[in-house]
Protein backbone atom coordinates (compact mmCIF):
# COMPACT_ATOMS: atom_id res chain seq x y z
CA UNK A 1 0.00 0.00 0.00
CA UNK A 2 1.32 3.49 -0.89
CA UNK A 3 1.05 6.47 1.39
CA UNK A 4 -0.01 8.23 -2.04
CA UNK A 5 -3.18 6.03 -2.23
CA UNK A 6 -4.45 6.35 1.12
CA UNK A 7 -4.12 10.22 0.63
CA UNK A 8 -5.77 10.37 -2.91
CA UNK A 9 -8.73 8.29 -0.98
CA UNK A 10 -9.10 10.80 1.79
CA UNK A 11 -9.40 13.62 -0.11
CA UNK A 12 -11.68 11.63 -2.44
CA UNK A 13 -13.81 11.34 0.57
CA UNK A 14 -13.48 14.56 2.18
CA UNK A 15 -15.92 15.68 -1.07
CA UNK A 16 -19.12 13.87 0.39
CA UNK A 17 -18.53 15.59 3.81
CA UNK A 18 -22.21 16.37 5.33
CA UNK A 19 -21.27 19.86 6.98
CA UNK A 20 -24.29 22.21 5.89
CA UNK A 21 -23.57 24.29 9.70
CA UNK A 22 -19.71 24.60 9.78
CA UNK A 23 -19.06 24.02 6.14
CA UNK A 24 -15.58 22.23 7.63
CA UNK A 25 -15.50 19.57 5.08
CA UNK A 26 -13.24 16.32 6.65
CA UNK A 27 -11.98 13.28 4.67
CA UNK A 28 -10.65 10.19 6.51
CA UNK A 29 -8.97 6.98 4.84
CA UNK A 30 -8.07 3.99 7.13
CA UNK A 31 -5.76 1.35 6.39
CA UNK A 32 -6.78 -1.95 7.87
CA UNK A 33 -3.81 -4.45 8.60
CA UNK A 34 -4.99 -6.41 5.62
CA UNK A 35 -4.69 -3.42 2.88
CA UNK A 36 -8.39 -3.03 2.93
CA UNK A 37 -8.90 0.86 3.53
CA UNK A 38 -12.54 2.32 4.81
CA UNK A 39 -13.30 5.56 3.97
CA UNK A 40 -15.05 8.22 6.07
CA UNK A 41 -16.63 11.76 6.13
CA UNK A 42 -17.76 14.19 8.82
CA UNK A 43 -21.64 13.63 9.14
CA UNK A 44 -23.07 17.25 11.34
CA UNK A 45 -26.31 17.45 12.26
CA UNK A 46 -28.70 20.05 13.35
CA UNK A 47 -28.03 18.89 17.08
CA UNK A 48 -24.66 19.62 16.70
CA UNK A 49 -23.62 16.89 19.60
CA UNK A 50 -24.79 14.60 16.73
CA UNK A 51 -21.99 15.08 14.63
CA UNK A 52 -19.67 12.59 13.80
CA UNK A 53 -16.15 12.99 12.49
CA UNK A 54 -14.29 11.69 9.41
CA UNK A 55 -12.19 9.73 11.71
CA UNK A 56 -15.14 7.65 13.76
CA UNK A 57 -16.82 7.53 10.58
CA UNK A 58 -13.88 5.49 8.53
CA UNK A 59 -13.22 3.73 12.37
CA UNK A 60 -17.11 2.94 12.48
CA UNK A 61 -17.37 1.47 9.31
CA UNK A 62 -14.54 -0.89 9.24
CA UNK A 63 -15.18 -2.36 12.74
CA UNK A 64 -18.58 -3.24 11.91
CA UNK A 65 -17.18 -4.99 9.10
CA UNK A 66 -15.21 -7.31 11.23
CA UNK A 67 -12.03 -5.60 11.49
CA UNK A 68 -9.97 -5.06 14.09
CA UNK A 69 -6.81 -4.33 13.36
CA UNK A 70 -5.31 -0.87 12.02
CA UNK A 71 -2.07 0.81 10.40
CA UNK A 72 -2.55 4.01 9.37
CA UNK A 73 -4.84 6.83 8.77
CA UNK A 74 -5.40 10.02 6.43
CA UNK A 75 -6.97 13.21 7.70
CA UNK A 76 -7.28 16.04 5.07
CA UNK A 77 -10.24 19.33 5.89
CA UNK A 78 -10.73 22.52 4.93
CA UNK A 79 -13.54 24.92 5.28
CA UNK A 80 -15.61 24.84 2.06
CA UNK A 81 -14.50 27.91 0.44
CA UNK A 82 -11.38 28.01 1.10
CA UNK A 83 -8.79 26.96 -1.94
CA UNK A 84 -5.75 25.26 0.52
CA UNK A 85 -5.68 22.28 2.64
CA UNK A 86 -3.99 23.05 6.11
CA UNK A 87 -3.09 20.24 8.66
CA UNK A 88 -6.28 18.85 9.61
CA UNK A 89 -5.34 17.33 13.52
CA UNK A 90 -7.89 14.90 14.61
CA UNK A 91 -9.67 15.74 17.48
CA UNK A 92 -9.55 14.41 21.03
CA UNK A 93 -12.59 12.12 21.05
CA UNK A 94 -11.21 10.42 17.57
CA UNK A 95 -7.96 10.03 19.01
CA UNK A 96 -9.54 8.16 22.23
CA UNK A 97 -11.74 5.92 19.35
CA UNK A 98 -8.44 5.44 17.27
CA UNK A 99 -6.59 3.95 21.42
CA UNK A 100 -9.03 1.85 21.69
CA UNK A 101 -8.49 -0.24 18.49
CA UNK A 102 -4.63 0.97 17.43
CA UNK A 103 -1.15 -0.20 19.17
CA UNK A 104 0.07 3.30 20.16
CA UNK A 105 3.74 3.03 19.23
CA UNK A 106 2.85 2.05 15.95
CA UNK A 107 -0.30 3.44 14.32
CA UNK A 108 0.21 6.23 11.99
CA UNK A 109 -1.44 9.71 12.18
CA UNK A 110 -0.93 11.21 8.13
CA UNK A 111 -1.76 14.75 7.90
CA UNK A 112 -1.77 15.89 4.38
CA UNK A 113 -2.23 19.60 3.16
CA UNK A 114 -1.37 18.04 -0.78
CA UNK A 115 -0.13 14.55 -2.03
CA UNK A 116 3.33 15.76 -1.23
CA UNK A 117 3.42 17.70 1.43
CA UNK A 118 2.46 16.37 4.97
CA UNK A 119 3.06 15.45 8.23
CA UNK A 120 3.42 11.92 10.23
CA UNK A 121 2.72 10.99 13.87
CA UNK A 122 2.37 8.33 15.82
CA UNK A 123 -0.94 8.04 18.03
CA UNK A 124 1.25 7.61 21.15
CA UNK A 125 2.52 11.10 20.45
CA UNK A 126 -0.67 12.62 20.31
CA UNK A 127 -2.49 10.78 22.91
CA UNK A 128 0.41 10.03 25.51
CA UNK A 129 -0.57 8.34 28.61
CA UNK A 130 -3.65 6.99 27.12
CA UNK A 131 -7.07 5.58 29.05
CA UNK A 132 -7.96 1.59 27.60
CA UNK A 133 -8.73 -1.25 28.57
CA UNK A 134 -5.58 -2.03 30.15
CA UNK A 135 -7.15 0.09 33.34
CA UNK A 136 -10.01 -1.49 33.71
CA UNK A 137 -8.27 -5.53 34.30
N1 LIG B 1 -14.11 17.32 12.24
C1 LIG B 1 -13.74 16.10 11.74
O1 LIG B 1 -14.50 15.43 11.05
N2 LIG B 1 -12.50 15.64 12.06
C2 LIG B 1 -11.55 16.38 12.70
O2 LIG B 1 -10.44 15.90 12.89
C3 LIG B 1 -11.85 17.74 13.15
C4 LIG B 1 -13.29 18.11 13.11
C5 LIG B 1 -15.42 17.87 11.85
C6 LIG B 1 -16.47 17.87 12.91
C7 LIG B 1 -17.37 18.99 12.41
O3 LIG B 1 -18.27 18.46 11.45
C8 LIG B 1 -16.45 19.95 11.70
O4 LIG B 1 -15.27 19.21 11.42
C9 LIG B 1 -16.09 21.19 12.50
O5 LIG B 1 -15.65 20.86 13.76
Amino acid sequence: MERQELIRSAFEIQKRAYAPYSHFQVGAALLCEDGEIFQGCNIENASYGATNCAERTAFFKAVSEGKRKFKAIVIVGKHKDSQVFEYCAPCGICRQVMAEFCDPRTFEIILPRSEEDYQVYKLEELLPLSFTGENLE
